[in-house]
């Protein structure tokens, strides 16, 4: 029997290819690119096999429209669905990305019951509840990129403007993947100094509003789609903590059972993230502001549960 792992990625647009490169880089195991349009997803698979002998990878890739592919598969990442385009809200995907995530989620169900499931469908937090409620597996199990990509953001534009290496900030950005996100800046420092010791509320508060901003950002920008590159880097590095037991600290989209006052819903929290999958999430104590904020973004998240 293969000990190889085997990654099932449901969609091959933008995040799909660029996932099943990234998983190839990075040698996470076998890849099956799965896509309901005819011939792309096998097109992109045979280009990422010319990769292969480039760089000396030994990874099996394989481009299909069959959901029945994804057999056994380790880890599903999903990111059937439709970007957004400019001027709309990740919100206004809900009801086109809801059917679709319905659909898949039986099909990940049915092919695939033991995989550790990462959605990055937007509304993303909404998404990962519907699919969690589809598949019916263990919430621990069913998990969404949020936090680690909204994180990288602060982290990127605050070491851009104090001009220090990205690994010298270490940041976290909490609650739904909406433009209600919240930066958490009493938890977030420069090689340790508190950021607040580092740089004027002023900055602070103008890189906070662009990283809340930031995927839109980048949607007025391309015209056409939304990110794609760091979404996929961000989903990559949880495949890996799974897939590695790595036991590692990061905030992602997770099932909250009481945790900061929030009871069944998906929602952006640190939580542990191992071979277990979420195998716990980690409640740390917030400003009386950054409460205020958690808040305000779990109304969101609930208002577009209720479209649902
Ligand atoms: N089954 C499988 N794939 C599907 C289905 C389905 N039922 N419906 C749509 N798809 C595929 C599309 O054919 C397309 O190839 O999902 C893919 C989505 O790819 P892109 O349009 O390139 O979008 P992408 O940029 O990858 O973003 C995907 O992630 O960040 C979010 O907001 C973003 O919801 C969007 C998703």
């Amino acid at each position: 029997m293969s000990s190889r792992k085997k990654i099932a990625l449901i969609g091959a647009g933008q995040i799909g290819g660029t996932l099943a490169l990234l998983a190839g880089l990075r040698g996470l195991g076998d890849v099956v690119l799965y896509d309901v349009v005819e011939g792309m997803p096998q097109g992109k698979a045979l280009d990422l096999t010319h990769v292969g002998p480039v760089f000396g990878l030994d990874f099996n890739i394989k481009g299909t429209n069959a959901i029945e592919d994804i057999a056994g598969a380790d880890v599903c990442i999903v990111t059937s669905g439709i970007p957004r385009k400019p001027g709309m809200s990740r919100d206004d995907l809900v009801k086109t990305n809801a059917d679709i995530v319905r659909k898949v989620g039986e099909g990940i169900k049915k092919n695939a019951p033991k995989a550790f499931v990462i959605v990055i469908t937007n509304p993303l937090d909404v998404m990962t509840y519907l699919m969690q409620q589809v598949t019916g597996f263990p919430a621990a199990r069913v998990c969404g990129m949020a936090g680690v990509l909204d994180t990288a953001r602060y982290q990127a534009h605050l070491a851009e403007d104090l001009r220090v290496s990205t690994t010298s900030v270490s940041a976290f950005v909490l609650g739904g993947h909406g433009d209600d996100m919240v930066p958490v800046r009493s938890y977030t420092s420069c090689g340790g100094i508190p950021i607040e010791r580092m740089m004027a509320k002023e900055k602070l508060d103008a890189i906070e509003k662009r990283v809340r901003g930031s995927g839109g950002e980048v949607v007025a920008l391309l015209k056409t789609g939304s990110a794609f590159y760091s979404p996929a880097a961000s989903a990559i590095l949880m495949a890996e903590a799974y897939l590695h037991d790595k036991k590692k600290l990061m905030p992602v989209a997770a099932y909250c059972n009481g945790e900061y006052g929030v009871k069944g819903i998906y929602l952006g929290v640190p939580v542990i993230l191992g071979a277990g999958g979420v195998e716990k999430v980690i409640e740390i104590e917030l400003s009386a502001q950054e409460k205020g904020q958690l808040e305000k973004s779990v109304s969101s998240v609930r208002s577009v549960i209720s479209i649902l």
